[in-house]
């Protein structure tokens, strides 16, 4: 039998370790600022969801209670600005990791069929092409791609590894574009919550996809807006035909966001006063490790939103990475995320504000 493991590309992290232990070595300990991991607590209104849902001994469903299939397209309406999102226009999933890595298998695409993602991208994108055995292809814009065979079309925006957001007329002449080719876009939108310089627009919203979902789908999550990566806490949203099929799979597959998630993330989507308070957090970190980073000769690129700085020495990026792991703090290398990011790094601003001002003081 052959391992489905050997399509996959090495886990890039474990390249990584050796950079740990010298940066844990510094006598003031390790600034971690290699993975964008909440660490800031659960808002107390989503605890207290959990727990009174704690006594959940039937199976959930895989299409969510009543209450949060309102709580999610009511979101998507209020926030995302899709004013005729429904509930057939939803769907809670266990992760939107667990949904880029799995997504391709389940819309049945195999050999012989594409999946573009950007250049530059989180690698969960490759990894569901390849599982799938598809083929994986890149883009710098999507309108340049041949359309043949193409079948399914990630956007990121709010960009991870760059924090790039995708301007409005530039989606809806992407969506245009993928309307006319018969091309399924999926938009993850997780960091859209986390605009700092831009203000991220979906793809459902009115002005981008006319009011109709046809042929589109965000994928959102409530790791980075809602401090919940430990809860495994998203959903998709759009086009009810795509949705209607992928409830049907999952149904068979098992795929069934546990009972006290979702009431948590009823709790989690029905209030903005948490969001605020934690943009808050990320943002005095971010202005902190911008300008101490800027000072010490780094160069940062776009950046406008998410939670990272994508930053420059103009030298390799594994050079970087090794030069700062000696100052006690640990980037990921650009490479990571493709052979663009060779000279750059990426930082992310999700560390306690004790361990950015260590940092800050390290760079200073
Ligand atoms: C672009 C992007 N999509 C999806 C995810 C996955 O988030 P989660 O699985 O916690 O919902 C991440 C996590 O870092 C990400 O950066």
């Amino acid at each position: 039998m052959a391992a489905v493991s050997a399509r996959l590309p090495e886990f890039p992290w474990n390249k990584l370790e050796p950079y740990k232990a010298t940066a844990s070595a510094h006598p003031d300990g390790l600034v971690d600022l290699s993975v964008g991991t909440p660490v800031d607590p659960v808002p107390d209104l989503i605890q207290r969801a959990l727990v009174e849902a704690a006594d959940s001994p039937g199976y959930p469903t895989v299409w969510g209670t009543p209450a949060l299939r309102d709580a999610i397209s009511g979101w998507v309406r209020r926030r995302l600005g899709g004013s005729n999102a429904g509930h057939r226009n939803v769907l809670p999933v266990v992760g939107s990791k667990e949904l880029v890595a799995w997504l391709p298998i389940q819309l049945g695409l195999g050999p012989g069929d594409k999946v573009a993602y950007p250049r530059l991208a989180y690698p969960t994108y490759e990894v569901g092409a390849r599982l799938a055995g598809a083929e994986p292809v890149v883009y710098d814009d999507p309108t340049e791609l041949d359309p043949a065979g193409l079948k399914l079309l990630w956007l990121n925006s709010p960009s991870n590894p760059t924090g790039k957001v995708i301007a409005k007329d530039e989606l809806i002449r992407i969506v245009a574009w993928a309307r006319e080719h018969g091309v399924l876009v999926f938009s993850d939108e997780c960091y859209l919550e986390l605009g700092w310089e831009a203000d991220p627009v979906s793809v459902l919203h009115d002005d981008v996809c006319g009011g109709s979902y046809e042929g589109l789908v965000a994928v959102h999550s409530l790791s980075k807006r809602s401090n919940l990566a430990g809860y495994r806490a998203a959903f998709i949203a759009g086009d009810a035909d795509v949705l209607a099929e992928l409830l049907e799979i999952r149904k068979h597959g098992g795929m069934m966001t546990p009972a006290p998630v979702q009431a948590a993330a009823v709790a989690a989507l029905g209030d903005d006063t948490h969001v605020q308070e934690q943009r808050e957090r990320y943002a005095a970190r971010r202005e902190a490790l911008r300008t101490a980073l800027e000072a010490h000769g780094f160069r940062i690129e776009h950046s406008e939103a998410s939670l990272y700085l994508w930053a420059t020495r103009d030298e390799p990026c594994w050079e970087t990475v090794a030069y700062l792991a000696q100052l006690g703090v640990l980037v990921c290398p650009g490479d990571f995320y493709g052979e663009a990011g060779e000279r750059f790094v990426r930082v992310a601003f999700t560390a306690t504000d004790e361990r950015v001002e260590a940092a800050v003081k390290r760079l200073g």
